[in-house]
Formats: C-alpha cells, structure tokens, sequence
C-alpha cells in the first residue's frame, strides 16, 4: 500500500477536504484553509463546518459527503471527541488519506480511539497519518495541509519529523538558513503510515535533493531499514535522533507513546544503511543544505587552505574524525601554492598562507586549489585579522566557489570572526554557499558528503549465510524447552558450537575420575574441569571450576574436589557429570554474539571480550542480513580494531575466521527463531591462518 502512486496522493491530491475548518482566525481549522490557498495549492479545497457557508472565499460544506467531486485527502482538525465520527464520515466519501491533526489519542493513553480510526479507515481502503500532527506540505504538489507557517519556502531537502513542534520549529529555522524544503511531513502517533512510509513519497520526489528525519522511536525497525536503504541509494540521508541518554530514552518514549530502541543499535542499523547521524538541529540542517546543493565529494585528495594555524590543526582534526583523505603530494603541494604562500608560511596540507594573507592571496591559492587536478576538494579557512581587506571578504568566497562550481570541485568554508564576518556570512549562505561561522560545521559537512558517497561506491547489498545443520540445533534447544529450561547447558552450547562449525577446545563430560582422567591424558594438559548440572548456574561460585590442571593425580583429586564443592552449594542439584576442557592457549580475547532487537529483529555484536567487556562495551551491532564486508566493517568498527593487526610484536589475527564466525551466529539467529541471545566471550582468536577458539558459548531461548 505504499508504492510511490498511492503515497503520492497524501502528498499531492488533487482535491482536499478540510474538516473543522473555521473562519476563525488564530483556529486550527482556519491555519490549514489559509495555507492551502496562500500556498498556491491549484487543486480543489473542501473546507468542512456545519454553521458555515463559506470560509475564505471558498464554499464551505456542512458535511464531507455533500461534496460533489472525489476528495483525496482530508484533514482532520476537529476536537478529539469527533474525530472518529469525522473519519467515519471521510471514509464513506471514500477519501483515500486521511490527516488527522487532533490532538489527544495514544500519545494520553488513548489507544482504544486510535485503533479504531485507523480500522476503520483501513476497511474503507484508507490510510491515515497521524493523529496528533501539524501536517503535510510538498512543494510537487504545491500543497501546504499544515497549520504552520504560513509561507514554507520552497527548495531542495525534505524534513520527516516524529515531533510536530520540532518540526513546525524547522520551518522556522530553514527559513532563516535559507533551506528551502521540498517535503515537510509530520509524523505523529505513527497510527497506521509511518516515517518508511513518507519516505517512500520522498525516495521518488524529483525536487528533494537529501532528507532530514527527526525520529524518537522506531516500530517497525525491518520496514524502516528497508526503506532507509533504498532511500540512501538515491540521495543522502541525515537522522537526528533524540533518546540516545537512558533519561532521554524514556522521555522520548512517553512522548510518543512508542518505545525508544536501544540507541546502540539504532546507530548501528542507520549507519549500515548509509544514514549519517546528527547531534544537533544545527548539523542535520548544515549536512542536509551541504549535500542538496554542493557536487559530491567523490575522490580522495582534500586540501585545507587557512590564514591561521590553529583553525588549521582544528580541521586537520576535524578530518581525521571524518575519515578525509588529505591530499599530501608535497611537490604538487608547493608548486600549487608556493606562489602565494610566504616563507614563514606552510605549503603542507594544511596549507597556510598566514595571518598577512589578503584577499587577493586568498584569491590565488584558491584558484591553485580550483585548475591542480590532483586536488578534490577545498576546505577554506579564514581567521579575522586586521590586515584582510574585509569588504573583499564575500566577493572573495563568492568568485571562488563560483570557480570551483565550474569544474565540478566540492569547497566548503569556514569564516570565523565578528559581526562583518557573520554579515558576509548570511550574505554567502542566502546564495547556497557553504560559508560556515565554525571549522566543524564546515569540515563535518564536506566530511558527511564524502563518507556517503564512499558508502554508495562500497554498497553491497548481497547477503551471505553459512550453510549449517540447524535442525540438529533446533533439536537441541527443542530438548532444553521441554525440560522447562530458557537457557542451554554449556555441553549444548558447545554442541551448537561443534554443529556451526565454530571450533571449540575438546571435551569430554565424563561421570567417574578415571574416565576423567583417560579424557585428560588423550587431550593434553593443562586441562579445566567444570562441573555439568542445570542446577548449577554460576559455577566459579560454587567452586565447581578448577583451572590449569596439569596431571594425572590433579585430575581426580580436582574431580573430588569439584563434586563435593557441588553437592555442598546446592545438595539438591542434579549432577550431570564433569566436564574436562583443554585449556586453549594464549590468543587475542574477542566476543561475538547476538540479540533480538524488539524494533530491528536480529542483531549480530562483536567486540573486545574478556571478564571486562561490560566495563569496557568496546562492541558493534549489525542487523541481519549481513554480507561479509559487512561483518568485516564490523572488525574495523571498534576502537580497539588496533588489536587485529597484533599487538606489541604478534602477527596479524585472524580476520577471516572471526567473519565466519559473524556470519554462522547470524545464520544460527536466523534460523533457529527459539533462540533469543547468543554470547561467545572469550572467543580467542589467533594469528592468520590459525582460526578461533570459542571457549564459552551462552545461549538463551524461548519458545
Ligand atoms: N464537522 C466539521 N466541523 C465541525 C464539526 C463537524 N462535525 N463539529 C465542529 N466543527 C467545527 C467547529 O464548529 C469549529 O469551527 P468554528 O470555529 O467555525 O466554530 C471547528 O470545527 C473546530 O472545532 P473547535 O471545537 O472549535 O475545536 P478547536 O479548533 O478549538 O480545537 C483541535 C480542535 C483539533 C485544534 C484541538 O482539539 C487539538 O487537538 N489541538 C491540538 C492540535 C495539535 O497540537 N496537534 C499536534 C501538532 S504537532
């Protein structure tokens, strides 16, 4: 139902139908009526009231079904108490979207009204957005259904936004950045379309150059991956996120009625799906404004041109941060700028022409950095200092980015300074030109571009699986749900282990001291003997782990030692035996595993393992499915990836062994639904060629 020809019409009808319109001025009803017609909206409008004859200038209907033609949309802004009659009464006209602005459902705790709107407008084949909105504008359709502002000025990005006042806030401030928008929807309550949906409208929007979605919580996480993808193969995507704090999370949770998912992943899936993640308002609008109206940051040779050293180190820092390759061809370097670069100046990247540069310097190294083929992209810096010729400063960046448009080349400034700079600057910026107050603004910018172009050049969007017996471990986690267990035996995790292919030390449960010693003297000391009942959870508590044995009389005399310990900690508890384990040896501890996101489905984690992983929570998530770059993204993904080069003198661990073992724990999630959270901490890598050891395997289940 939401293909790009039926979407369409929530954002472009052909005829709109406004019930509780008012003549009022300052109502609701009134707003929406007035911006429809001063919007330039050219289809027909239908306000609704039963006391009026007309309202502003147009002819006003006591009830929707009066009205003659097919009505596409309509808009609800009646009291909450009449809003379902009102639905009722749309669907009968046989309104295919319905927009309700009312206030007052699941957002309170009324959830009984909502749901019966959205059936009832769903059994007569429409669909609603909302409740609880400011409306819909698209610059296509010319069509401002919002109550907001009166005049949205028409351009290039297009907004989705969970908050209605955030939103109706956006409008403003677009307008005094100068962003103009393409599509402005609110989304609400999410009762039946939701933000995938709209975005669905925006994919296909020809005047939408990149998109801006404010998101409190997602409910159907797979959907908006879906959609984020397809979205993001077509034009770049900017999220700004509220809830990342715990604090935050919850009220963002009941403010929308929805709940907030786990903000890690959340992160996680947006960058997976080539979606770049704002802090503030202030980046979403730089980036989204960037990317709609500059030619995009394809290669990888960047300059930096500056008049003061310290704004150069900044965005030299800034650039690290944004993954930007910089240019460092030093011959090319000095032969572009030496002409104009003073002695005491540097013509390294950063290149600095110093605090005496003027204008016409300016000029100059700018357009060394415009015609040297090898350079890509500029970023230019300026620090107010007494010997610049001010007035040259807004002609200066408007020739030189002009220069820049003209071959194709990306340039992005930043002009710190005072009140002349930030005049020059709204100067610059009312034309498109990224002229930015703050390096960050203006690096983070370029840097977005460029991390989403490169996402597009690497996007891969085949799938690998692992081929493994998974009916063998759906047997196994079958057997455990029948004994009333939500958890595998450690034995049952190795067997899971041992199924997949994931290679873990031998073992050997045995029941008496001599077959625990035959089982030692085959594997090789040192071995570890853990005890096996399912009554038994944490074993080290119970003294029921001894490490490090070494030979025959430490094996039964460990065997003794751990069943007394046992039976002592919980004389009720069942013993199945004792375990004899090889003790792996010395390797790099790593911990794979995986979850079932309520929002996203399942997620697979990696990471530094070890007793420490909760402290140190060096780990990245990725939502299923998952190709092997992908998983391999995964290994560069943590802070400490420096530990898979090797560490003070080793060799390179294994890389392609812990991808096949990211990909069997996403098929094993995959395919054995039963299973809710997998853990393999420590899994022990070693160097190339020498594969893994998963030394402790926690499952959970559920039927
Ligand atoms: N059909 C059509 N119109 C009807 C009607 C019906 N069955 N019953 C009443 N109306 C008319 C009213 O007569 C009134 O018109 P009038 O000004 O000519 O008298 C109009 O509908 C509005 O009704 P009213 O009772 O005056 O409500 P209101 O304008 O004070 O409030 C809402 C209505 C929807 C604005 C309010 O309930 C609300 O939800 N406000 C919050 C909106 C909001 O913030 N949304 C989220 C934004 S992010």
């Amino acid at each position: 139902m939401n293909s790009k020809g039926e979407i369409k019409r929530l954002f472009e009808p052909e005829s709109v139908a406004v019930i509780g319109a008012s003549g009022t001025p300052g109502k609701i009803g009134y707003s929406v009526v007035r911006n429809l017609k001063n919007g330039g909206y050219e289809g027909k409008i239908y306000p609704i009231n039963p006391k009026a004859d007309e309202i502003l200038g147009f002819k006003s209907y006591s009830g929707i079904g009066k009205v003659d033609g097919p009505v596409d949309l309509t808009v609800i802004t009646v009291p909450a108490s009449l809003t379902l009659a009102s639905v009722e009464e749309a669907v009968a006209k046989g309104t295919k979207y319905i927009t309700i602005i009312t206030s007052g459902f699941s957002e309170v705790g009324d959830y009984e009204t909502e749901e019966k709107i959205v059936a009832c407008a769903n059994a007569g084949g429409a669909r609603v957005l909302g409740p609880n909105i400011f409306g819909v504008f698209s610059a296509a359709g010319k069509c401002n259904s919002t109550f907001s502002a009166n005049n949205i000025f028409p351009g290039n990005v297009a907004i989705l936004t969970q908050s209605g006042a955030l939103g109706i806030a956006m409008i403003g401030k677009t307008a005094a950045a100068n962003i103009g928008l393409s599509v402005l929807a609110s989304i609400g309550n999410k009762s039946d379309l939701d933000e995938a949906d709209c975005l669905e409208y925006v994919i296909h929007d020809n005047n939408t150059k990149s998109i801006l979605m404010y998101v409190e919580g997602i409910k159907d996480g797979i959907k908006f991956m879906e959609t984020l993808k397809r979205a993001t193969a077509v034009k770049p995507v900017v999220i700004l996120k509220a809830g990342r704090s715990e604090r935050g999370a919850m009220a963002a949770a009941s403010h929308t009625g929805s709940l907030a998912g786990s903000d890690e992943i959340f992160d996680a899936v947006i960058k997976q799906c080539g979606a770049a993640r704002a802090e503030t308002l202030e980046e979403a609008f730089n980036w989204c404004n960037f990317a709609a109206n500059t030619p995009p940051p394809k290669k990888d040779n960047y300059v930096i041109v500056t008049n003061g050293g310290g704004i150069g180190v900044m965005a030299t820092d800034a650039c690290e941060q944004y993954n930007i390759p910089m240019y460092d061809d030093q011959n090319k370097l000095q032969e572009a700028f030496s002409p104009m670069t003073p002695a005491f100046g540097s013509v390294k990247n950063p290149v600095d022409i110093t605090g005496g540069a003027t204008s016409k310097d300016y000029n100059l190294a700018l357009e060394a950095s415009a015609v040297t083929k090898e350079i890509d992209g500029v970023m230019a810096l300026y620090c107010e200092t007494a010997t610049f010729d001010t007035e040259n400063l807004t002609p200066m960046v408007r020739d030189t980015y002009k220069r820049h448009m003209e071959l194709g080349k990306p340039i992005v400034y930043a002009l710190v300074g005072g009140e002349a700079v930030s005049d020059s600057i709204r100067t610059l910026q009312k034309d498109k030109i990224p002229a930015f107050s703050d390096v960050m603004h203006a690096v983070s910018s370029l840097g977005v571009a460029y991390n989403y172009q490169h996402y597009l050049t690497r996007k891969n969007d085949s799938v690998d699986w692992a081929k493994i017996d998974t009916k063998a471990i759906n047997s196994i986690i079958d057997t455990a749900l029948a004994e009333g267990r939500s958890f595998l035996l450690a034995s049952e995790g190795y067997s899971v282990m041992k199924t997949a292919g994931i290679s873990i030390p031998e073992n050997s449960i045995v029941t008496t001291p001599e077959k625990a010693t035959e089982a030692a003297e085959k594997m090789g000391y040192p071995v570890v003997m853990k005890v096996v009942s399912r009554d038994i959870l944490h074993k080290s508590d119970a003294g029921g782990v001894i490490l490090g044995i070494k030979g025959k009389d430490e094996v039964a005399k460990a065997y003794d030692t751990i069943m007394a310990n046992s039976k002592k900690y919980n004389p009720k508890a069942v013993i199945d035996g004792i375990e004899v384990t090889q003790m792996v040896s010395l390797g790099t501890e790593f911990i794979i595993g995986g979850r079932r996101d309520p929002a996203f489905g399942p997620v697979v984690m990696f990471g530094l393992g070890g007793v420490y992983v909760e402290v140190i929570k060096d780990v990245v998530f990725r939502a299923l499915p998952l190709n092997r770059q992908e998983a391999g993204d995964m290994l560069t993904g943590i802070k400490s990836a420096k530990f898979l080069e090797g560490v003070r003198g080793q060799a390179p661990r294994d890389r392609n062994s812990i991808i096949d073992a990211i990909i069997k724990v996403a098929t094993i999630l995959n395919e054995c639904p039963k299973i809710t959270d997998i853990e393999i901490n420590p899994i022990v890598v070693y160097e190339e060629g020498k594969g893994l050891k998963a030394v402790d395997a926690r499952i959970m289940i559920e039927n």
